[in-house]
This record gives C-alpha cells, sequence and structure tokens, in this order.
C-alpha cells in the first residue's frame, strides 16, 4: 500500500498537466457488429443509441453504438477484407481497441502527450455536423490499444458526427443498472509492468496508487504482479498485470497467448445493487467465475460487518473485499469471445475507492479451474 487514493489525488491535483473528465466511450473491434450490438443489449442490458455505417455514408466499416447509464461501448466491423481492423480482429479476435477519455481540450491533451515522449495515433482532428463539433486525437498505449482524447463541449449530438440516432422501437431490453466504468485493466509482456506504469506517470500524469506483487497474488500453480495507476481526480483508473513466475501458466500468460500480444483483460462497470444486476446478468446468459461455497465461511472475519446478506452473495458468488476506507462486492464473468482473453467485472463499491487483495487467491483458483478445462494451465 503506498498511499489512500486521496493523499495521492491531493498531490497530483495541484500541478494535474492532463485532467481527464472521465471515460468517454470503449470502441471494440468485434467479428459481427451487429450480433455484438444485440448481445451487449440482450446479455447485459445495453440500450441503442447511434449508428454508422453504409446508410451514412461510411464506405468502410459498420459500427453500433450501445449505452447505460454513462457507459458507451461501440461495437465496430470491417465491410472489407485487408483493412486495418479486418487485421486486428485476425490476431487479437474480438477486443478493445480504443478506451477514449473525455477531455475539454484534445488539442492540448495531444500535445502535452506527445511532449512527454507518447506515440501518435491520430493528429487532432475536427468533425463536424449539424449537431456542432467535436475535436479528437490519439496516442498509442499497450499493445494496439489506443487512447483518443475526446473535446465534446461544442457538440449536442447523440453522439459523434458522422453518426445517427440507432432506434430499435421493437427491441429493447430493460438495463441492469450498470453506471459507469470503474477501471479497466491491462496485460502486459513479462518484465513490462514498470515500462508501461512509467508511461501512464511520465507522459498521462497518472499515479501508482496501490502495487500488488507475487506474494499478494499467488496461488500453489500461478502468480502475477500488478499496479493500479490513477489519474489526478481518481476517476480513471488502470491496473497494469505482469506475469510472474509460477509452476504453471498463469492467467496473464494465457491472455497474452490468444490475444497475440498485450490488451485490455477486463472492463470493470459499477452497479449500485450488485446483488440485483447479477441476479439480472444471469437470467440473461451471462456466465460468472464461481469461487467455493467455503470462501463465505470465513468472509466476515476477513472484511468485518457488511450491509448484505452473506446468502445472497454465497448463492450468486460474489465476492467482498476490502481497503482503508470501506469494503467492495465484486465478480468477474467468464471470457465473452471465444479466445480466453477479455471478460467484464461488475464491482460495486462500499466506501473503498482502491482494491483489496483478499480475493485474489480465491479467484484465481477458480480461474485455474477453467484453463485445467481448456487445457492452457
Ligand atoms: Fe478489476
Amino acid at each position: 500500500m503506498i498511499a489512500t487514493l486521496e493523499e495521492k489525488t491531493e498531490v497530483i491535483g495541484k500541478g494535474d498537466f492532463m485532467p481527464l473528465n472521465g471515460t468517454d466511450y470503449l470502441e471494440l473491434y468485434v467479428g459481427n457488429a451487429k450480433q455484438a450490438a444485440h448481445f451487449y443489449k440482450t446479455a447485459f442490458g445495453f440500450q441503442s443509441l447511434a449508428y454508422a455505417g453504409l446508410e451514412t455514408g461510411i464506405r468502410d466499416r459498420e459500427s453500433y453504438v450501445v449505452v447505460q447509464d454513462k457507459i458507451r461501448l461501440i461495437l465496430t466491423s470491417p465491410l472489407r477484407s485487408g483493412s486495418e481492423i479486418g487485421q486486428h480482429i485476425d490476431r487479437h479476435g474480438d477486443g478493445v481497441k480504443v478506451i477514449a477519455l473525455w477531455v475539454d481540450d484534445a488539442t492540448y491533451a495531444y500535445e502535452a502527450a506527445m511532449k512527454r515522449g507518447a506515440k501518435s495515433y491520430m493528429k487532432p482532428k475536427i468533425e463536424e455536423d449539424s449537431d456542432g463539433r467535436v475535436v479528437r486525437s490519439g496516442i498509442y498505449t499497450y499493445g494496439e490499444t489506443v487512447h483518443i482524447f475526446v473535446e465534446r463541449k461544442d457538440y449536442h449530438g447523440i453522439f459523434l458526427p458522422g453518426y445517427k440516432k440507432w432506434e430499435t422501437p421493437d427491441y429493447n431490453p430493460a438495463p441492469v443498472g450498470l453506471k459507469y466504468v470503474d477501471h479497466m485493466v491491462g496485460n502486459v509482456e513479462l518484465g513490462k509492468m514498470d515500462y508501461w506504469v512509467d508511461f501512464y506517470e511520465r507522459v498521462m500524469g497518472f499515479v501508482n496508487i496501490l502495487s500488488f506483487d507475487d506474494n499478494d497474488i499467488s496461488t500453489e500453480y500461478t502468480a502475477l504482479m500488478s499496479k493500479v495507476m490513477s489519474n489526478g481526480n481518481g476517476r480513471i483508473k488502470f491496473p497494469i498485470n505482469e506475469p510472474a513466475e509460477g509452476k504453471k501458466k498463469s492467467q496473464v500468460d494465457e491472455y497474452l497467448e490468444f490475444y497475440e500480444g498485450e490488451g485490455v483483460q477486463h472492463i470493470a462497470v459499477a452497479t449500485d445493487d450488485i446483488i440485483q444486476t447479477v441476479r439480472n446478468l444471469k437470467s440473461r446468459g451471462v456466465e460468472f467465475l464461481r469461487v467455493p461455497y467455503t470462501y463465505y465461511d470465513a468472509v466476515t472475519d476477513r472484511v468485518g460487518k457488511i450491509d448484505e446478506d452473506i446468502e445472497p452473495l454465497r448463492e450468486l458468488g460474489i465476492l467482498v473485499d476490502r481497503d482503508d476506507e470501506g469494503y467492495l462486492l465484486q465478480i468477474f464473468t467468464k471470457p465473452i469471445e471465444p479466445r480466453p482473453t477479455m471478460f467484464f467485472e461488475i464491482i460495486q463499491r462500499k466506501g473503498a475507492n482502491s482494491f483489496g487483495k483478499g480475493n485474489f487467491k480465491a479467484l484465481f483458483e477458480a480461474i485455474e479451474r477453467e484453463q485445467e478445462l481448456r487445457g492452457t494451465l
């Protein structure tokens, strides 16, 4: 434990050269955007928001945008072979290409990052339509993943210029209570965690608020290391994982092998009522990792008194952990694509602004049981 988030935020808040308002959107490159959009609506309760493709004058790709409270996902597929998007999907499978960050000034953010050594993905670009103007710019982060800075203060349209409203009057499953992106975790190559920690400090003005070494995160067979990076106001948190030496192949190694490189491991989304949200997701077919029922026998000894009854947590497999400030409830889905790569976390914070380490062992043993079934342990 290095310092509380508040202490860190206080230090950096004074000289934050990269003010970020929040996560703007996440863009996933997927094999079939139309079906993926249906999946995110049906299984995860996202709502139809916007569309771009042939009907809007876009010739090379089709994108569906779905929304749930503050979370916006763009699902994009190429319309022809040989595209950069197609190559990304061929290499990585479905996965996150863009983590877009909402800023007041996308030109300034780009220049500040470039001055500090970022690699350019997209120079500041003005996009306009009858609803106003948006400025976007972008830089590379780990693997082929990019950050796009989005300046939208002069825009009043449904999403971004070039998109039209996507209306689906006959099919709109209800939301499940997902509210915002809490954090996004990147898996990087062995020995590269500190490189990317340095990148987020130097280029983006983030601070390392928490570190877990292989003693914190290990089972009998596998281990990994993780450092949590946070921006100045604490709204953006990026834990960075790297594999550590173990008797068997860790989940990070498995990810790197199947994603064929570094990338986003999981997207954590927040809810105000995890029991209700997880019940709902399960009834819609979302599959979660399961810890043993015995995990719950000692849970209050470990985390202290909690508001929730243990029984529904045990029934659903929701994990409980704590930091210095409070506790949190979390659960992880199984990977949501054929490759054992990206998955989702559902999280509810009850005072804890950071992360605990009490769940790692139980969780990783659950993942190892899945790896065993896949023959990748
Ligand atoms: Fe997480």
